[in-house]
């Protein structure tokens, strides 16, 4: 079955850990495009379409982390974006749940969109910055700060 979103180098922000964090975004985009094509049914898309919407609260909160420990000059807007982005999500995991709404072709586009165009535009941008502030491009240690910082 094809990919809604495939993984590429365009959406690397050069930092592996962040990069394993919107790997696993892309991979519940592309469950529930799989679920909704196989005809899964309300009960497989759901509980997709609600770990979309947690592992988006988890992923943001650990970038605005990143940001505020980090100065990122832009954090201001970032996090606005990132304010109603996670409204965008909550909002159709509670039409889905509340009102029936089904999980069109349409929709699996926008939250294509709506996740793509965020990493590479605005993500991206803070990937260099945080590289200059001593973030790890990657990771060999166990310990999960001394993965992200030198
Ligand atoms: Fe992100
Ligand atoms: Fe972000």
């Amino acid at each position: 079955m094809s990919a809604l979103l495939s993984w590429s180098d365009e959406l690397s922000v050069g930092i592996q850990e962040i990069d394993e964090q919107h790997k696993v975004l892309v991979a519940l985009l592309n469950d529930l495009h799989n679920a909704v094509l196989s005809r899964h049914g309300r009960e497989a898309v759901g509980p997709i379409l609600g770990r979309l919407a947690e592992y988006t609260r988890i992923h943001f909160a650990v970038e605005e982390s990143l940001m505020r420990i980090l100065d990122y000059p832009r954090y201001e807007e970032h996090k606005e974006e990132h304010v109603s982005l996670i409204k965008e999500v909550n909002e159709l995991h509670r039409k889905f749940n509340d009102e029936g709404l089904n999980i069109s072709m349409n929709l699996l586009h926008f939250l294509k969109d709506w996740l793509g165009e965020h990493i590479i535009h605005s993500d991206r941008d803070y990937g260099p910055f945080f590289l200059s502030r001593g973030a790890k491009t990657s990771w060999k240690s166990k310990s999960w700060l001394k993965r992200l910082f030198h």
